[in-house]
This record gives structure tokens, C-alpha cells and sequence, in this order.
């Protein structure tokens, strides 16, 4: 792995620097047909992507001499590519289909996936069923996750995204839903307060999601959802089976009071942001049923082989890794966007931003040393069209370029497909009118048309122009289903150690996320228990402290 990128791409990005996409377009009449990339029907179009034509072969070139192939290798094999804390990445052990040993530290770990597989469908199968009861005897009707970051985004998006919508109001047919679930992650009592309030004590389990099972708002919010059913079902009553905890600290788990046979298992060669695959998916399986999840666990599957078998020129995490790479690295963008264009994924950038900013967002390099460039840049996003009214505004106007990602599934099963037909023509249009822009020729054309008189009209062309020569990539999926699902999110995670590889970075540690963890014990107890503050605590700390000391002094007022 390299750190350093080549004199050669340098070279070549100062060579295409002046050259539009408008004249990429123009210079290579079959530029969609050599930069679309098709594989199981999706398509992946990075023709408006900043790419001359020789940009491709030489990342290619690139990351072939950065060892990618290599690095690919050794992530499906289980080598310690965690570095910093010497473990394995093993989330495609996960769902890999075939029972084929993989040993880690001399233990084949595919036994005990399928083991915990089997516990999840039963626990499962016997909430869903009606089967598991509560202290008072009654069938378990709602859950609740308790779990934040990788704990609550993955199944929380999968989980609203392949929802199937609520039954029709004075529907009499069969109960379709699963289990009632829902997700808390903050700390914010507003989140389980508000979670809390439709449902039953008597009749709701709470899942503790925590790999570490050190997590303060995860703990804090399992306390307060136990001190919750107590209040309600009495003191004396053990409500220790409405528990059911997935983490790797199973010790602190039992010691909650929660019950062996109800702890399931996360294995510290699982990444938080990448155990969705694992039983950190339960909440998926409560509320789709274990077929679907599987599908789920399908679709990244086939993604797995795709990027550990394809060529690097045609293999899909591979080629937009490069181009994020190339986004970042090279045309140095400070931002990437993405947009999907389905209601059902508008948690998908929020998902992403755990993903790829946790694993990316990092300063220094693999072996500690410095990096000759910037890492990650910021992700953000929103679901089309609502974005388009609210932040397109800035990506067509503003003055600075984010590429932007289209995320595009082209079927739904819904019953107004000429709504369809409007969302996937929005997204091809947005996508067309950042390449294109509007040129002032045509706006003041159309101005004298609608007779705009000629002492405004310089004025009225400049606010209208957009400048176009925009970048975008469009990833085009067949529909949103289980299995597709399963490999976007996939494709995602493979692109994102790409784009690792390439920058030099160890993805797969989190160390910055420790610091304000550290430092908001002395705080919370200056807050709560008027402690002092450490010595070294700077002076806007101290005022804030003191504010809101005297402020929270005259609540209630
Ligand atoms: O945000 C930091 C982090 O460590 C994530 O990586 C992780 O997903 C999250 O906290 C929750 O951690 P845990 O599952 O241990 O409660």
C-alpha cells in the first residue's frame, strides 16, 4: 500500500484540469458506452464523472501497485487488516453461503456464525410466532432496539426500508408486519420517551444492542426501559425476559440480568458499522422474518464475489472507489453527496455517514506515519426528490462542486407507477442539468422572448446561469428489494475499503470517537453532582458549564 500518489496521476489531472465534461462528452461520441459499467442489472454510469480517457486505466494502474488486489485477498481471508487492533474485518464471513472453514486465530468461525444464526431465527420465529411471553405471562407484541451507531443504523435502515406499508385502515386481513419494532439510539430521554408511549409494558421486549456493552446511552436507555416496566408491572415482578441482549461483552450483558440463553453474539472481528450482517440484525429478522433477511445476506454475498473474483477493470466497488479516490485525492473535493432516489432509503445517508466517515474520516496513515493528501470528505445527503428543493439549489449554483451520487432503483411495486416514472425522470434530469448547466445564450434568449427590458436583463441572465460541468455518478438498481438491498449496502462497504486502501488508512479503528466519550464523564458529574473540573479544562468549557449550571439551578420556573 502507498500513501504517496504517483507523479503520473498527478500529471494527468493537470493535463484534463481545463478540459470540460461538456467536451469530454463532445471529444468521445461513445463516452456513455465506455464509462457504463454493467453487472446483474444494475448499471453503474461514470461517464459524468471527471474522467479523461485515460483517468480509469491509470487508477487502475494505481491501485494495482498500491497491492488492492492483495488487500482484497486478505480481507475475505481474515487477515489482521484491522491493524491498530490487530483483528480481522470479517462482516463478508457473515454472509458467506458456502460452509468452507475460516479460521481466525486458529478457530473456524463459520460454526459459530451458523450457530447464532440459528439462535436469531428461533428467538425469531418464537417473538414473531407469539410463542415468547413477558413477566406477566402475556405474548411479546413490540420491540424495542436499544443500540446507537453501528448498533442502530443498519437495522434501522434496512428495517425502514423493506417495511412493507401499514394495513389499510379496516383491513381484515392477515397481519403481514412482524413484530412491531422500533429504535432508540440517543441518549435524548425525548427518543425512548416518545418510543415508550404507544406501548405496552406487558407485552414489549427490549433488544440491548452493544458490542462493547460499555456504551453510555445505551446503557442509560436500558436502564430507564427496565425502570419503565418495573414502574408498570410492579416492583416485585423479574422483568429480566424482556430483555434480550446482542454484543460481545457478554459478561456485562448477564450482569444487566439478562439470561444466557438470551445473550446472542458479536465477535470482536465485527466492525459496530458493518454488524448489521450479524445478530445485530435481529431486529431485521422480528421485522421481515429470517426468509428475507437471508435474501439480504444474499445479495451482499454476491457482491463479495464479484469484488474478490472480477478483474479491477470491471469490478464495480473497485471502479467507484477509484473514482471516489480520485474525487478526493486528486480533484481534492471537500464534500460527495448522495441522493437516493427512494423514499424508502431517506436513512440511507445517515447510514453511509457512519460508514464511510468512521472508517475514512482518519489523519494519519496505516503505520502511523503522515499522509501526502487528504482522506475522506464529507458525506451528506437526503432523499430525491426533497432534496431537490432544498440543498440542489447549492449543487447547481453554488461555488463549490460536490460530486453527487444518484442512487436510482428503477421498479416499485407500488400502484402508482406514473409517480415512479416522475422519480427516476427527476433523477436522470438533475443528474443531466449539473453536466449541462444553463448557458447564458439560452437565458437571454428566453428573456427578450418575455420581454425582461434591457436595462435588467444583464442582471436578470446572471441570476439564471448555472454553470453546469458538474460531476455525478448514477447507479442504476433494478428495484429495492431484500437481495438488492443487500448489495447496495454491499457495494458500498467494498468501495469504502477501496477508497481506504488508497489513501493509506486503516478503516476499520474509530480512535477519534473515544475522546469525547472520555471527556464527558468529568463533565456529567460537574453537571449532576456539581463535581470540579480537571485542572487542564479550558475557560470556554468552564463558562459553558457554569451557564448551564445556573441555568438547569432555575428549571421549573
Ligand atoms: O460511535 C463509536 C462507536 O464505537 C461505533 O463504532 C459503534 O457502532 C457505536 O459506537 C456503538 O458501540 P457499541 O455497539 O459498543 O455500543
Amino acid at each position: 500500500m502507498t500513501s504517496t500518489a504517483p507523479h503520473d496521476l498527478a500529471d494527468h489531472r493537470r493535463a484534463i484540469a481545463g478540459t470540460t465534461l461538456a467536451e469530454l462528452f463532445t471529444r468521445d461520441p461513445d463516452r456513455f458506452a465506455h464509462l457504463s459499467f454493467a453487472w446483474d442489472d444494475w448499471l453503474v454510469d461514470l461517464s459524468k464523472e471527471r474522467l479523461g480517457p485515460d483517468t480509469l486505466p491509470l487508477l487502475i494502474a494505481h491501485a494495482a501497485a498500491a497491492g488492492l488486489s492483495g488487500w482484497i485477498a486478505a480481507l475475505f481471508a481474515g487477515e489482521k487488516v484491522n491493524q491498530s487492533e490487530r483483528r480481522p474485518a470479517l462482516h463478508t464471513a457473515l454472509r458467506q453461503t458456502s460452509d468452507a472453514p475460516l479460521m481466525v486465530d486458529g478457530r473456524d468461525v463459520i460454526p459459530d456464525i451458523r450457530a447464532a444464526q440459528s439462535r436469531m431465527r428461533t428467538l425469531a420465529a418464537q417473538i414473531r410466532g407469539g410463542l415468547r411471553v413477558g413477566a406477566t405471562g402475556r405474548p411479546i407484541r413490540s420491540v424495542v432496539n436499544i443500540g446507537i451507531g453501528g448498533s442502530d443504523l443498519g437495522p434501522l435502515l434496512v428495517c425502514t426500508a423493506l417495511a412493507p406499508p401499514p394495513r389499510a385502515r379496516g383491513s381484515t386481513g392477515p397481519q403481514t408486519q412482524g413484530v412491531d419494532v422500533s429504535f432508540v439510539a440517543n441518549v435524548d430521554p425525548e427518543h425512548l420517551t416518545r418510543a415508550l408511549a404507544p406501548l405496552e409494558p406487558a407485552t414489549t421486549m427490549f433488544i440491548v444492542t452493544s458490542k462493547t456493552f460499555t456504551t453510555q446511552e445505551t446503557l442509560a436507555n436500558a436502564a430507564s426501559a427496565k425502570a419503565w416496566l418495573v414502574a408498570a408491572l410492579g416492583q416485585g415482578v423479574d422483568v429480566n425476559s424482556h430483555f434480550v441482549a446482542v454484543t460481545g461483552n457478554s459478561a456485562a450483558a448477564r450482569a444487566f440480568g439478562i439470561a444466557s440463553a438470551d445473550v446472542l453474539p458479536l465477535w470482536d472481528w465485527v466492525g459496530g458499522r458493518y454488524s448489521l450482517w450479524s445478530p445485530a440484525g435481529l431486529p431485521i429478522v422480528l421485522k421481515l422474518g429470517w426468509e428475507r433477511f437471508a435474501k439480504f445476506l444474499a445479495g451482499a454475498a454476491s457482491v463479495d464475489a464479484h469484488f474478490r473474483e472480477e478483474p479491477l477493470e470491471r469490478n464495480l466497488p473497485v471502479l467507484l472507489g477509484l473514482v471516489g479516490w480520485w474525487n478526493a485525492a486528486h480533484l481534492r473535493h471537500a464534500e460527495r453527496v448522495v441522493v437516493p432516489y427512494a423514499q424508502a432509503l431517506f436513512r440511507l445517508p445517515a447510514y453511509l455517514q457512519q460508514l464511510v466517515l468512521e472508517s475514512n474520516g482518519k489523519c494519519v496513515a496505516r503505520d502511523g506515519g503522515a499522509l501526502a493528501g487528504p482522506t475522506s470528505p464529507a458525506l451528506w445527503g437526503e432523499a430525491g426528490t426533497s432534496g431537490q428543493h432544498a440543498f440542489f439549489q447549492w449543487l447547481h449554483q453554488g461555488t463549490r462542486e460536490a460530486p453527487v451520487e444518484f442512487i436510482v432503483p428503477i421498479s416499485a411495486t407500488h400502484p402508482l407507477a406514473n409517480q415512479q416514472t416522475l422519480l427516476v425522470a427527476n433523477a436522470l434530469a438533475q443528474a443531466q442539468a449539473l453536466l449541462a448547466g444553463r448557458s447564458p445564450e439560452a437565458i437571454r434568449t428566453e428573456l427578450l422572448a418575455q420581454g425582461v427590458a434591457a436595462a435588467d436583463l444583464d442582471a436578470a441572465v446572471a441570476a439564471r446561469v448555472c454553470p453546469g460541468n458538474r460531476a455525478s455518478t448514477m447507479l442504476l438498481m433494478p428495484e429495492l428489494s431484500a437481495y438488492r438491498l443487500g448489495q447496495l449496502l454491499a457495494l458500498y462497504e467494498h468501495r469504502t475499503f477501496v477508497e481506504a486502501v488508497l489513501y493509506g488508512i486503516n478503516p476499520f479503528d474509530q480512535f477519534g470517537v473515544e475522546l469525547g466519550k472520555t471527556l464527558a464523564g468529568p463533565i456529567v458529574a460537574a453537571l449532576a453532582d456539581g463535581a470540579a473540573l480537571p485542572q487542564d479544562t479550558d475557560a470556554s468549557t468552564r463558562g459553558l458549564v457554569a451557564h448551564v449550571r445556573a441555568r438547569s439551578s432555575l428549571t421549573g420556573r
